[in-house]
């Protein structure tokens, strides 16, 4: 499997909108994308109704991904568990009695990316939040062996945010590919360059930064391409 495991160092930090901005950027080069997000909750907060998504300026996960990546996806092939509570899903799938099962998740995945040259996964949370009781977004990472992107604000207390999750991920034994710094603003201050420089420096890992954008106009979006074989850091974050 061939593609990008988006996660970040917690919810609302810019991971839809870093995950859909490397989809269009695959897409716009002619690549096959497709898009998945285990599980999304917080359905409640959008008022529309899912006819009119795809015309509306906020748009629930799934359905930006998938406009970005150009796919024509179902909900159920994008995101498999959609609940409404803006809760974890662990939680959201307990209140809908019902449980995620890992194994569907998989399945689910590596069903998507049947017709496509890459896949964008997006993760849900930041890295340690549990899809089950027992299995963590983390898990489900390795599981798919894709290399990860970490997405993160700029600002104050970005920094150690930021390590926690490079290293976590790589005492998972996955690769990070980058860091994702966004809304990365045109004239950052001192501290946010500050920023970039000092995760890229103590993470060993390229970072990279994503300008506001108008998620209304997907074509008009810088590209952010991020290396799919990013070189193994040899740093004292990565475990041995
Ligand atoms: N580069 C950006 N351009 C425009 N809006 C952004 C950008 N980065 C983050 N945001 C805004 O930050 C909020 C959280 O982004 P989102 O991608 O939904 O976070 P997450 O998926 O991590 O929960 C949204 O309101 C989104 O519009
Ligand atoms: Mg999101």
């Amino acid at each position: 499997m061939r593609g990008l495991f988006v996660t970040g160092t917690g919810t609302e930090v810019g991971k839809t909108v870093v995950a859909a901005a490397i989809a269009h950027t695959a897409r716009a080069r002619g690549d096959r994308v497709a898009v998945f997000k285990p599980a999304v909750s917080g359905l409640d907060d959008y008022p529309l109704r899912p006819e009119v998504w795809e015309s509306a300026p906020e748009l629930p996960d799934h359905a930006l991904l998938r406009l970005a990546a150009g796919s024509r996806q179902g909900d159920e092939q994008v995101a498999p568990y959609r609940y409404g509570p803006p809760v974890s899903p662990h939680l959201a799938a307990e209140l809908a009695g019902e449980r995620i099962d890992p194994d569907a998740l998989r399945g689910a995945a590596l069903a998507a990316t049947e017709d496509a040259d890459l896949l964008i996964c997006e993760g849900v949370g930041g890295f340690l939040v549990p899809l089950t009781a027992g299995y963590l977004v983390r898990d489900l990472a390795m599981d798919l062996a894709l290399p990860l992107v970490v997405v993160a604000s700029p600002g104050l207390g970005t920094i150690n945010h930021t390590l926690l999750t490079v290293e976590a991920a790589r005492t998972a034994g996955l690769d990070v590919a980058a860091v994702a710094l966004t809304p990365w603003p045109t004239e950052p201050s001192p501290m946010e360059s500050s920023n970039r420089e000092t995760i890229a420096r103590l993470g060993s890992v390229p970072v990279e930064t994503l300008p506001h954008l108008d998620l209304s106009d997907p074509a008009s979006w810088p590209a952010l391409r991020i290396r799919l074989d990013p070189p193994r850091a040899a740093s004292s974050l990565r475990a041995a």
